[in-house]
């Protein structure tokens, strides 16, 4: 195992809570039906891709012109930005900056695979940008989770292998995307949510470098 490539949203710290709050006050406001269920599907993808899919659960994907929609889309990430101007360290979830150490001094490649604009935000936010040797460029990515592009990247900034790569992921999405690239596949959440995963985890903090390593296999 040479390098493991992060999702960031759910994984290193949960804002994925923040883009379900910053989407359900959207969604409440055009009166279309939101829940944690549909939630599942938003997880991974990017923006304008989720304003789709919840414009068509509300039967109003013909109401909005493209300007209408980019208007939207705004809305909704003007409301997330407020929610996480507020992150600090305190929001890492648990184990990971502990993980984060371990694989630097293990000198194990570290990269993450966010389809977020305001990763990189986030990151400086979180006070972990030092630990990343790569933050994917999604502006420069064409083809967002599932697809495997974004995980390649990754591989790719780090010089290695995929099938010398983990990717940590808690979105089927995501999941679908790491094991589309070769790599193993590391879930947290339910399995439900997780198909296809190598392992899954119930929360992050079960992940440890002992851990990763005790059950990688190479892809
Ligand atoms: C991640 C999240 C998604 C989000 C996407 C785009 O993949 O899991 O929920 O829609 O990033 O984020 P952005 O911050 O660019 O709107
Ligand atoms: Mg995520």
């Amino acid at each position: 195992m040479k390098a493991v490539i992060f999702d960031l949203d759910g994984v290193i710290t949960d804002t994925a809570e923040y883009h379900f709050q910053a989407w359900g006050s959207l969604a409440a406001a055009l009166s279309i039906p939101f829940d944690r269920e549909f939630n599942e599907q938003l997880k991974g993808i990017s923006r304008t891709e989720s304003l789709d899919k919840i414009l068509a659960r509300g039967n109003l994907s013909d109401k909005f012109s493209e300007e209408g929609k980019q208007e939207l889309a705004t809305r909704k990430n003007t409301e997330y930005q407020r929610l996480i101007s507020a992150v600090t360290p305190s929001d890492i979830l648990p184990g990971i900056k502990a993980l984060l150490t371990e694989l630097r001094e293990a000198r194990i490649g570290i990269a993450l695979a966010s389809a977020s604009k305001n990763a990189t935000f986030i990151l400086e936010r979180l006070e972990l940008a030092y630990y990343f040797d790569s933050v994917v460029d999604v502006t420069a990515i064409r083809h967002g989770k599932p697809d495997p592009e974004i995980f390649l990247t990754g591989a790719a900034n780090l010089g290695v292998q995929p099938a010398e790569c983990i990717g940590i992921e808690d979105a089927q999405a995501g999941i679908q995307a790491i094991k589309g690239a070769g790599m193993f596949a590391v879930g947290v959440g339910t399995p439900s949510q997780m198909q296809g995963a190598d392992i899954v985890v119930a929360t992050t903090a079960e992940l440890s470098l002992s851990m990763l390593e005790s059950h990688f296999i190479r892809g």
